[in-house]
Formats: structure tokens, C-alpha cells, sequence
């Protein structure tokens, strides 16, 4: 008898061709939408091994629906906030996750929605769409952009680091940066970056505010409008973190009073964000439906990490991609 292995979704193509030659009872979700929890539980009771998306919710009561033979859980993601981590590893039951294959995607599209933002490209777009475009003009549309500025990295991680990279040739002056502690190694790979210890002090210094870090009980819902407050009238908020580090109503607060000057968002609360939230009508905010991963490349590597994880653990060797 195969052991069993649940896949909450299809897979990229050349990955959902490998996994289907595997040895396994392959039980998998075949519509495009996040498996119904009710669905999950009841199929994952007597699985040995387990392919998750970031909207699946691995708690205990996901543990005990799958009984004690469950092996490997394996997350198509580099967040891990939908995961009860201590509860996973309580029972001994392997870990996995996708580092590093997404920071460039990431990154890139971190940098297209300051740009977006930062150079009013969701006002221009309507604006041509809508027969606005007149004759040219000196001051209309007009942005900022990234010269002789400071950009404020909240969280230099992997992917923070790789937006700081790719802003630096735009001729940034001064890259501030927060989170738990001084990265070294990245100031060295930075030229520009400095360690601020001092939320506040970042946020009112920096043009640029890019949050890249992860959510934790420390940083949920840390951009209140207070914050928001704190930050130059003419900054550009971004995030394509996690949309529970921000307390949105606050943020759509700061946006309608001109508190900030625009954001770039890849991500909200809830997720998919209901149409009629007025992120969306905001001439001065771009909204992304979670697609900073969303590459060919990026989501076929993922995936293929996953199922790596999976075999390694079925192998009882050590997981390639740990968490
Ligand atoms: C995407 O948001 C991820 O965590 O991989």
C-alpha cells in the first residue's frame, strides 16, 4: 500500500506531472480555489504526508483530523503565519516551506508597486482610459521619484535585502532599516543601508516605507495610524508582506486625509479584499491580488521544493527546505 499524500491544490504543470509518477495515494483538490476546510479535515485523516498553500490553516485541529502517522508537511510558501509551528514540531512531524526561490519575484514586484505608487501609475492609467488626457502638461500626474531619497526597509530579511539591492542603482541616498536586530553581512552587500533601531525615527526620515518583514505576534497590526502619523505627508507606503501587519481601516484612514501620499499593497484583510473596500477606490493606493511569487519560474520552483520535502521525509533523510 502507497503512502498517502494530500495536496490541497493542482500544482504548476511540470511539478503536478512529477508528483502524479510518485508512489503515493495522491488525494488532491482539483478546483482553483483554497480546499473547503471541511474537505481538508476529512482528507487528510490517515495521511502520511501533506502539500499546503499558505490559506490552509495547520493547527491542531488539522493534527489530530490526521492522526498520529502524519509525517511531513510540506507549505508552498515562504510565510509561515497560517502555521501552528510549536504544535507541528511537538509531534514530530517534519517542516517545510519555500525559501529563497521567491525573493527575486518578490523583490521585482516590490519595486514595480513602489514605482506604481511613487509615479501615480493606477491615476495615469484611468485618467488615459477615461478621456482626461489633454494636452501635456508641467505638473499633472507629477510623482516622486527615488533620487538623493531614503528608503525605510522594515524587516532585512532575504527579501528586503533584495529590494534594497534593486532600489540602490535608482540613486537612493540613505537605506534605514528595522527589525530584531543589526544584519551586518547585508549592510556589507548594502552600501547604503543603516540599522534603525527606532521605528518612529525610520518612519519619519524615510520618502519610502517598504514593509518586507514577516507576521509575528510582534508585528501584527504594528502600522496603526499613529504610525501612519509619524511619516512624511509625501511618503509612500508599500507592503507586500503579509496585510495583517497593517491595521487596514487605519491605513485607509491615513490614505483619505493625505496623512501619507499613496501605497502600493500586495497583499490586504482579508484575502481576496471585497470589492467595495476603499483600497480599491483610493485614486492613491495600487492594490496587487497577492501575486509577488506569481512568476512561471518562481511557482513551478516552489512547488517542485515542496515535493522534494516530501520524498526526503518519506526517505527518512533530513528536508531539504526546513522551516
Ligand atoms: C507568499 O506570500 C509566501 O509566503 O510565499
Amino acid at each position: 500500500m502507497y503512502p498517502k499524500l494530500v495536496v490541497t491544490r493542482i500544482l504548476p504543470p511540470d511539478t503536478q506531472a512529477r508528483l502524479e509518477e510518485l508512489p503515493f495515494e495522491l488525494v488532491q483538490w482539483q478546483q482553483d480555489s483554497a480546499m473547503p476546510r471541511d474537505e481538508l479535515l476529512r482528507a487528510v485523516k490517515g495521511a502520511d504526508a501533506l502539500i499546503c498553500l499558505l490559506t490552509d490553516k495547520i493547527d491542531t485541529e488539522l493534527l489530530d483530523a490526521a492522526g498520529p502517522q502524519l509525517k511531513v508537511i510540506a507549505s508552498m510558501a515562504v510565510g509561515f503565519d497560517h502555521i501552528d509551528v510549536e504544535a507541528v514540531k511537538a509531534r514530530n512531524i517534519h517542516l517545510g516551506y519555500t525559501p529563497d526561490c521567491l525573493t527575486d519575484a518578490t523583490a521585482d514586484l516590490t519595486v514595480l508597486l513602489t514605482l506604481a505608487a511613487a509615479r501615480r501609475m493606477k491615476e495615469g492609467m484611468l485618467a488615459g482610459a477615461n478621456g482626461e488626457w489633454g494636452t501635456w502638461r508641467p505638473t499633472w500626474l507629477c510623482g516622486s521619484q527615488f533620487t538623493r531619497k531614503t528608503v525605510g526597509i522594515i524587516g532585512m530579511g532575504r527579501i528586503g535585502e533584495a529590494v534594497a539591492r534593486r532600489l540602490e542603482p535608482f540613486g537612493v541616498k540613505q537605506t534605514l532599516y528595522w527589525g530584531r536586530q543589526q544584519k551586518p553581512d547585508a549592510e556589507k552587500r548594502v552600501v547604503t543601508a543603516t540599522f534603525e533601531p527606532d521605528l518612529d525615527t525610520l518612519l519619519s526620515k524615510s520618502d519610502y516605507v517598504i514593509v518586507c518583514c514577516a507576521l509575528t505576534p510582534h508585528t501584527r497590526e504594528m502600522f496603526t495610524y499613529d504610525k501612519f502619523a509619524k511619516m512624511k505627508k509625501s511618503a509612500i507606503f508599500v507592503n507586500t508582506a503579509r496585510g495583517g501587519i497593517v491595521k487596514q481601516d487605519d491605513l485607509i484612514r491615513a490614505l483619505q486625509e493625505r496623512q501619507i501620499k499613496a501605497a502600493g499593497l500586495d497583499v490586504t484583510t482579508p484575502e481576496p479584499l471585497p470589492t467595495d473596500s476603499p483600497l480599491f477606490h483610493l485614486p492613491n493606493c495600487v492594490v496587487l491580488p497577492h501575486i509577488a511569487s506569481a512568476t512561471f519560474e518562481t511557482r513551478e520552483r516552489m512547488a517542485s521544493m515542496c515535493v522534494d520535502n516530501v520524498e526526503a521525509a518519506m526517505k527518512n533523510e533530513p528536508l531539504p527546505f526546513k522551516l
